[in-house]
């Protein structure tokens, strides 16, 4: 099989590892990739929002089949045009990407299917939205409703605060994407992510994990894309992840299929739990990112037959073959992150790292410039490790940091703690 993954972060470094151990996996190409992956696979560069463009790529490459790692390309339509040419792709529509392009609209989805989430209003208009917030009382929760690349959600702890946040969003903040505001109920509770394959009718659970949001140690410092995962995650117990798969995913897979938008991708549902009920924070359509790295080195070669199973609709014949395993990404960011930062800096000490089915450096945001892996986003690395217990997954994740020879880049040095 040939196979193109678009996307070039972390993310796509672990798929691209993982669809590779699978015998069936001929030529592996990843849009665009980086200096990692291209250790691994061939790199291209290509437009990976433009469908047009993707499609013609896939017929001069004799491609089999499309993985889409990011979000933008399936919000941009990217997997219709190539179904409607022909390709297998796992990746869902234009349609249902909408679960996680528009707050609105996944609160719809859980209203038809009577799904557990936070009670909730959208607002056009900052009048109206203030007098809620003034009515309801804080803490309070207010979201952009569209896609505001993490930014649009203010957690306010008063009411002054929730004011301000209507204001600075209907206000242009993000653009198009705040032109509605959805105000929620402050859920407590403890965070997990939850990810299950969807072939429109059947789902599959592949994993559980849990991300550390914040940049610095303790949970301090401004909020990030994710600083390092775990999986699995100890509090979605079989019991819970049970209860979130039958009263919200599965509920919501059948309203997509209802509606004529199945969803088909992977569903990653993000979930408050509190005394063992889940509840819907968020949809994600994609893979979390270092989430998906986790997920990764636990399931290895098999997630190809996974996919590709899902994307062809035959979810139903396979499944996951579990070790009782975990497994630990450190996310290693350029020095100023998630801030302004520099790029360009070298990386040393990546060549003596292990690289084992347990062991594995995937890199999210670095180039090779002369033969030198030099940095090139905000979170550049991610060192993962694999074992039969969190704690020997820790131990072997933090001791391949102590090897890289990196100064311009800082790591948490907590990763997992609550959990450990
Ligand atoms: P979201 O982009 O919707 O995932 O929101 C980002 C983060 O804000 C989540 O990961 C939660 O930590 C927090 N959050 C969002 N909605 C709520 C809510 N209704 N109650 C409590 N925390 C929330
Ligand atoms: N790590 C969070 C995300 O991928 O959205």
């Amino acid at each position: 099989m040939n196979i193109l993954i678009l996307g070039g972060g972390g993310r796509e470094h672990s798929l691209a590892w993982a669809v590779k151990q699978n015998p069936k996996c001929d030529r592996l190409i990843v849009a665009p990739g980086n200096a990692g992956i291209a250790q691994i696979a061939e790199c291209a560069a290509l437009d990976i929002e433009d469908g047009d463009k993707v499609a013609t790529f896939c017929a001069d490459n004799a491609i089999d089949f499309v993985i889409i790692g990011p979000e933008a390309p399936l919000a941009a339509g990217v997997s219709d045009v190539l179904r409607a040419n022909g390709f297998v792709v796992f990746g869902c529509s234009e349609a249902a990407a909408q679960l996680e392009s528009s707050k609105s609209f996944t609160k719809s989805i859980c209203d038809a299917c009577d799904a557990p989430t936070a009670k909730y209003a959208h607002f056009t208009r900052s009048g109206p939205a203030k007098d809620y917030v003034t009515a309801q009382g804080a803490p309070i929760v207010i979201k952009a409703d569209g896609l505001a690349a993490g930014k649009g959600v203010v957690v306010a702890m008063d009411v002054a605060t929730a004011h301000a946040a209507i204001d600075d969003m209907l206000g242009g903040q993000f653009g198009a994407a705040g032109a509605e505001v959805v105000i929620e109920e402050f859920m407590e509770g403890e965070e997990a992510s939850y990810f299950i394959l969807c072939d429109g009718e059947t789902v599959l659970p592949v994993g559980t994990a849990q991300d550390h949001k914040r940049a610095f140690d303790g949970d301090e410092g401004p909020n990030t894309g994710g600083m390092g995962a775990y999986s699995p995650a100890p509090v979605l117990t079989d019991a819970v992840a049970r209860k979130a798969l039958d009263e919200i995913v599965k509920p919501t897979v059948a309203e997509m299929a209802n509606r004529g938008t199945p969803f088909q991708g992977v569903l990653y549902a993000g979930l408050m739990i509190k005394d063992g009920q889940p509840r819907l924070v968020e949809y994600n359509v994609r893979f979390g990112d270092p989430e998906c790295q986790v997920l990764m080195m636990r399931l290895g070669g098999q997630i190809l037959d996974l996919l590709h199973a899902c994307a062809e609709g035959r979810l139903s014949d396979v499944k996951p073959n579990w070790a009782d395993d975990h497994a630990m990404t450190i996310v290693m960011a350029a020095d100023g992150y998630p801030g302004s930062y520099e790029k360009g800096s070298t990386i040393n000490g990546l060549q003596d790292l292990p690289e084992t089915s347990s062991e594995m450096t995937f890199h999210a945001g670095t180039t090779d410039k002369d033969g030198a892996i030099t940095a090139t986003g905000g979170r550049v690395l991610n060192v993962t490790a694999r074992g039969n217990t969190l704690r020997e997954a820790h131990a072997k994740a933090y001791a391949m940091t102590a090897q890289i020879d990196w100064p311009q880049g800082f790591f948490r040095r907590d990763i997992g703690h609550r959990a450990l």
